[in-house]
This record gives structure tokens, C-alpha cells and sequence, in this order.
């Protein structure tokens, strides 16, 4: 899709954010895993402008280096003094071409749908507005007698009347490029604050005839700020309520939307069925019929049908087939591959291996740097000792092969098809197809033998 060359968009991002108490900057805090600004960027980007400029201050460089994103003009601020003084410091950058969207880099739910709405309402000046029962803290949209918006006047500057109005500015706005600079010229800093309101452009507009259209969000918390950690959090539960309600349209099962935490993107097949407690990060897609057990985190995972994970999981860069029994307590680490009705049992860590179709490995396993082949049955304890303290190496075990427990495969190695291992075996050289190979202390007894007891003094 090519840029809409008539829409900018700002993200004021240089705010304090004292209210946090914290040495990160205030946009920088998660929700869902990603920074906030970085929610706003993505929905901005979803409108597909042709600049979006992000206005940072307070904290300094951490934010455009913790976003290192080549497709943001970052424009600083500093010092900060107040909305207007940022949208000012962000104009030198665009061209003044078509319409600009200010957004607020910590409010962080806003729909692409919503800006759309507003954008739509008309062509010149538009604001995003709501009524609330509580309207307190938040600018109050002034209206003249015929309706039209003519103002808008922040709480600590209002008279008791005006504090009395619903209708609030939720701050987002829209307004055509060149007229917004030339009233951000206009502006002055004489109120409550000392600040430079962008709001203040509304008035100033007004009186240069222009007409100033609303639009309103879909939902309250689309323009809900977070302040501090209270408000990240209920913003955070919002958000996984809207993820989990989602899912559950689409036919997954929860056992409990309330405590579910999608940190990324999730799909799922039909008859997922996840239960209490679990993580989702990064790209997880499930198939059809597959069971998540309590407490499981998985991040960057494809689990395909009928496959079902035990309860306290922990899976991470892993293609898991169909079939599968995982867990309960399993660790599959980075580069894991398992096809077909693989069984990975309890205390078993499985990483950058590939395991093909039926093998098992029940108990206390680790599996590292391994190509397992089908069929085969890996004993409780079984280790692989897959680095030298310098370098790694890798395990081969080929089809239908079957280690006993408490064996020790020193990589790099080959057991062959079919092979047996005797349990308790250290296996160093390759181990032949079929047959048995064991390394074993011969066993002995000693008759003669007595305990020792305890001297007395
Ligand atoms: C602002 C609006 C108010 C609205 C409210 C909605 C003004 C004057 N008031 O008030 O009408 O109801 O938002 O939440 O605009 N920022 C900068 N640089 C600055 C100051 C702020 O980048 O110098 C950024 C902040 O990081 C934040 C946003 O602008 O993302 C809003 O600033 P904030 O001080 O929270 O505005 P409010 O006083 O809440
Ligand atoms: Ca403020």
C-alpha cells in the first residue's frame, strides 16, 4: 500500500510521567509486553501516513534508542513546555502538506478505527471527544449556543460552570497541516500552568471561522492515559479481557478469561482448550484440538492438532507436531523440533534437537544438540553431554533405538538403529545398529563387610 501522502501524525511522548515512580521513561513501560509508545506507533502506522514524528523529552535518548525504528522522525523537546510547545517542535519536520493526527504516546489502547472516525468527520480541525459522568482532570469541550465547539478549557483553568460540562477532550485531534502551524504561532503560555496548550488552538481557530467537528471513541478506554502503575494495570487487564473475549468468539475455550495473558499474537485452531495462568508471547499458533494445561508459557511456538501440554510448561522457539503428550514440568528450548506423537515428559529440557515421529523421553531428561530418530525411547536421567567446555556437539540416535536409564551420550556420538543401551552406561565411541552396548563398573560384594558404629567416649 503506498503512504497516504496527506495525513501526518505527532505522538507527544516527552511528558514526565512522575506519577510512576520510576527512572524509566513513562512511555517506555509494558503493557502486553511492548512498550506503550510502541502500541501507539503501530496504530499509527496502520493508517499508513506518510511521517509519523515522535516527540520525546523526559529521559532523554532512551526512547528513540529503545526504539531504533527508521520509519519515526524522533524530534525532541526539551524543556518540556506543555502540548502546544511539543506539537510546535515537531512542525520544522513536516511539510506542510494535507492533515495532521496528534496522538499521545501513553495512551496506548486507541483504535485504528476510531482515528478513522475522526478523520472522516471532516476535513479541517476535528477532536476526539467523550462524555463522562466524572469529567475531572480533563479539558472541557466548549460548546456556543447553536452547538458548534468554539473552546476548550483545561480543569485548572475552568470556572465552576465549566467544570460542570461532560463533554472532555480526550486530546487526540486532527487538523489540516498548514492552519495548525501557523495557530501553534499564535499561542501563548497564560494559564494555571504557565504552558503552551495545544487546546488552545481550538479557541484561536474558532475565531478564524473555522468549523470544528467531534468524533467520539468506541470505547472509554481507547483514550484512557496511564499515569501511573495502578492505571498500566487496569489498562493491562482491559487489554487481555478485549484478547481473551476474542478468542473465546472464535471458539477457544478459557477456563478463565481473567486470568489469561496474551503478550503477542495468538491463533488458534478449533477446540483449543487453554487453561488457567498461561503466558502466550510473541507468535504462538495452535491446531485444531489442542489442550494448554495450567501455568504454561509459551513464546514463539507452532503446536499443531491434538497435541496436548501438561500443566507448568515452558516452551520457547519450538515446532511441536500432532499427537504430542508435553509435560507436565517440561522445558523445550530454542530450536526444537517434534514431529508426530513425540512424548516429552516431566523434568525433561529438550533444546535445538529434532526428535522424530513416537520417540519418547518420559523422565529427568536433557536432550541437547540431538537428532533423535523415530520410535526410540530415551530412560529416565538420560543426558546428553553435548559441550566439551569449548564447543558443542551434536547426538545422533537413530530409529527405534532405546537408551537405558542414567546413560550419558559424551557428543559427538551415534547410536545406530535399533541399538540397545544398558542403563547406566557412559557412551563415548558410536554405539552399533541392533545389539547391546554398555559401559558398566563390574559389580561386587563384599561379605566380609561391616558397618561402621558409632565410637563411644
Ligand atoms: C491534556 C489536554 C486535556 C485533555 C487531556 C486528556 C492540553 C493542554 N490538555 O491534558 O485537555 O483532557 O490531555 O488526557 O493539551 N507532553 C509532551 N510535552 C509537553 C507536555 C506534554 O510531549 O511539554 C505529552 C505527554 O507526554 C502526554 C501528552 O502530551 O503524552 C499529554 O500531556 P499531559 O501533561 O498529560 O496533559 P494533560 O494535562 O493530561
Ligand atoms: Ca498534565
Amino acid at each position: 500500500m503506498s503512504n497516504n501522502e496527506n495525513l501526518s501524525i505527532i505522538i507527544l511522548a516527552a511528558g514526565k510521567g512522575t506519577r510512576m515512580n520510576s527512572a524509566i521513561p513513562k512511555v517506555l513501560h509494558e503493557l502486553a509486553g511492548k512498550p506503550l509508545l510502541n502500541h501507539v506507533v503501530d496504530v499509527a502506522k496502520l493508517l499508513n501516513p506518510s511521517k509519523i514524528c515522535v516527540v520525546y523529552g523526559h529521559g532523554g535518548e532512551a526512547v528513540p534508542l529503545s526504539l531504533a525504528d527508521d520509519a519515526l522522525q524522533f524530534v525532541l523537546q526539551d524543556p518540556q513546555m506543555g502540548t502546544g510547545h511539543a506539537v510546535q517542535a515537531a512542525m520544522p519536520f513536516l511539510d506542510g502538506k494535507g492533515r495532521t493526527l496528534v496522538l499521545y504516546g501513553d495512551v496506548p489502547l486507541i483504535k485504528a478505527d476510531t482515528l478513522h472516525q475522526l478523520l472522516e468527520s471532516g476535513s479541517g480541525m476535528s477532536l476526539l471527544t467523550m462524555k463522562l459522568a466524572n469529567p475531572h482532570g480533563y479539558g472541557r469541550i466548549i460548546r456556543d449556543d447553536a452547538g458548534n465547539i468554539v473552546g476548550i478549557v483545561e480543569e485548572k483553568d475552568a470556572s465552576q460552570e465549566q467544570r460542570k460540562i461532560c463533554e472532555v477532550n480526550t486530546g487526540i485531534l486532527a487538523s489540516q497541516t498548514a492552519r495548525l502551524k501557523s495557530w501553534l504561532s499564535e499561542l501563548k503560555n497564560e494559564n494555571a500552568q504557565k504552558e503552551y496548550y495545544l487546546t488552545d488552538i481550538v479557541s484561536i481557530a474558532t475565531r478564524e471561522g473555522e468549523k470544528i467537528r467531534a468524533a467520539s471513541p468506541g470505547q472509554q478506554w481507547e483514550v484512557m492515559g496511564v499515569n501511573d502503575k495502578l492505571q498500566l494495570a487496569e489498562l493491562e487487564r482491559i487489554f487481555q479481557n478485549e484478547n481473551a473475549a476474542e478468542l473465546m468468539r472464535n471458539g477457544t475455550t478459557l477456563k478463565d478469561p481473567a486470568r489469561f495473558d496474551l503478550r503477542g499474537s495468538l491463533s488458534c485452531g478449533k477446540d483449543v482448550t487453554i487453561d488457567v495462568n498461561c503466558v502466550f508471547e510473541g507468535s504462538v499458533r495452535l491446531g485444531d484440538n489442542v489442550k494448554i494445561g495450567v501455568n504454561s508459557v509459551l513464546k514463539n511456538v507452532e503446536i499443531m492438532d491434538g497435541t496436548e501440554i501438561a500443566p507448568f510448561c515452558h516452551i520457547e522457539d519450538a515446532a511441536i507436531g500432532r499427537n504430542c503428550k508435553i509435560g507436565p514440568y517440561a522445558r523445550i528450548r530454542p530450536g526444537s523440533q517434534l514431529e508426530d506423537a513425540v512424548h516429552i515428559g516431566n523434568f525433561v529440557e529438550v533444546k535445538n534437537s529434532m526428535i522424530a515421529e513416537k520417540s519418547k523421553a518420559n523422565h529427568l531428561s536433557y536432550i541437547g544438540d540431538a537428532t533423535v530418530g523415530r520410535n526410540v525411547n530415551i530412560g529416565a536421567g538420560t543426558i546428553t553431554c553435548n559441550y566439551d567446555g569449548a564447543n558443542k556437539h551434536r547426538t545422533i540416535i537413530e530409529d527405534d533405538a532405546f537408551i537405558g536409564s542414567d546413560t550419558q551420550l559424551v557428543a559427538p556420538v551415534i547410536v545406530g538403529k535399533g541399538a540397545t543401551i544398558g542403563a547406566g552406561s557412559t557412551i563415548v565411541r558410536n554405539a552399533p545398529e541392533g545389539g547391546l552396548t554398555l559401559s558398566r563398573a563390574k559389580q561386587m560384594h563384599i561379605e566380609s563387610w561391616k558397618r561402621p558404629v558409632k565410637k563411644k567416649d
